[in-house]
């Protein structure tokens, strides 16, 4: 493969790093008592109070039975930006978590009558709290402890006595991360929505995108990719046409061949949708994929008439399945071809159309069956189209 499949996707996860962690001021001391008395709710990391200022400090619960451990922590995270509750026991901890929505959680293991592993358990069997981060505190050290721990849903486990910058770090870290998985939860729905808005207008190719995405990653895997590349590509896979969406009803699905003028609207829709993906965020990675699925191993396509390895591997892999698809699918032009007479295709245009290092895999793929051990990535936004 070397250098055919030259490595051009863009790291998907590049984006988390500009994550970062908010606060630079002090609060009030929230000890136990106050917290019971504490009647607002709380809907996301900021609140607006009766002054009409948002207050977008994290908030972090700290559920400790020690007052003096309690107390410190509290100190610490307050010198450092953050607004804090403290409660003793997981109960009231769980009641906390429900009302007060806090940012992160603090969670001693040895709590009285029920300890931090059960709390941890309660917490992720509850849908609306999968995301949020639980940093677990112990005196603790054995292996069994620190398994049972991160088995029960911890984010991560701090043994005491703990270093001030550690237990920062730690939770800055599990903050950055929670940021990340919230924008990506919100990047899958926008994705969502719009691979479902080019499938509405477009009936005929119902199910395509979806299709096309699993054989793309599979090509993908196949190639030797990575997972991160290869949710890039099923991304890119899912929302290519998008860009159909500025094309005419008429020319989509007009039930003969194209005119000149016709071909050359259609000819717009990759960068259309290069256009409508541009402002989501995580969709970065995957723009080339959009941009270049129609251009030719041989320089002869479009938009762009990039060649060979100047095409990014992604838009190769995704123009090969698409046009494969197309092959053996009707349209409102033609009847579709059986499987093997694609194939033929296939492995003729290799080196013209397709990547002459990737049509021998597609069709070993496609022959082969799904004796792969994958599991498809991005599986969660496949299940919500
Ligand atoms: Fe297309």
């Amino acid at each position: 493969m070397g250098q055919t499949l030259s490595r051009s996707l863009p790291n998907a996860r590049s984006y988390a790093a500009n994550a970062r962690s908010k606060g630079a001021m002090s609060t009030g001391d929230y000890g136990h008592t106050a917290l019971v008395s504490l009647g607002h709710a709380r809907h996301s990391s900021s609140t607006m109070p009766a002054g009409g200022v948002a207050d977008d400090r994290r908030l972090v619960l700290v559920v400790e039975d020690d007052l003096s451990i309690g107390r410190l922590l509290q100190g610490l995270l307050e010198r450092e930006g953050y607004r804090t509750i403290r409660v003793d026991n997981g109960e009231a901890g769980l009641a906390a978590i429900d009302r007060d929505r806090p940012d992160l959680v603090l969670l001693d293991v040895g709590l009285p009558r029920m300890d931090g592993f059960e709390v941890v358990r309660r917490i992720r069997a509850d849908g609306r709290w999968q995301s949020l981060p639980v940093i677990l505190l112990t005196a603790r050290t054995r292996t069994e402890d620190l398994v049972t721990g991160l088995d029960a849903g911890a984010d991560d486990f701090l043994t005491k006595p703990f270093q001030h910058p550690e237990l920062l770090a730690r939770i800055r870290s599990a903050l950055r991360l929670r940021q990340a998985l919230v924008r990506m939860q919100q990047a899958n729905s926008a994705v969502a929505a719009l691979a479902n808005a080019v499938e509405a207008k477009d009936t005929m190719t119902e199910r395509h995108c979806q299709r096309l995405a699993n054989m793309a990653a599979r090509l993908g895997s196949r190639a030797g990719l990575s997972v991160i590349e290869l949710e890039v590509i099923a991304y890119g896979a899912l929302l290519h046409d998008v860009g159909k969406i500025g094309i005419p009803e008429a020319i989509l699905t007009k039930p003969g061949p194209l005119d000149e003028h016709e071909w050359k609207l259609m000819r717009e829709h990759p960068i259309i949708g290069e256009r409508i993906c541009a402002p989501l965020g995580a969709a970065m990675a995957f723009l080339p994929i959009v941009r270049h699925h129609h251009e030719r191993w041989d320089g002869r396509g479009y938009p762009d008439g990039l060649r060979a390895g100047g095409i990014p591997i992604g838009a190769r892999i995704v123009g090969l399945v698409d046009a494969f698809d197309a092959m053996t699918h009707d349209r409102p032009y033609r009847i579709g071809r059986g499987v093997a007479g694609a194939l033929e295709e296939v492995q003729g245009e290799a080196g013209r159309q397709f990547d002459p290092d990737l049509a021998p895999l597609f069709i070993a793929e496609i022959q082969g069956g799904t004796d792969l051990d994958l599991e498809l990535p991005p599986s969660a936004l496949l299940t919500a189209v």
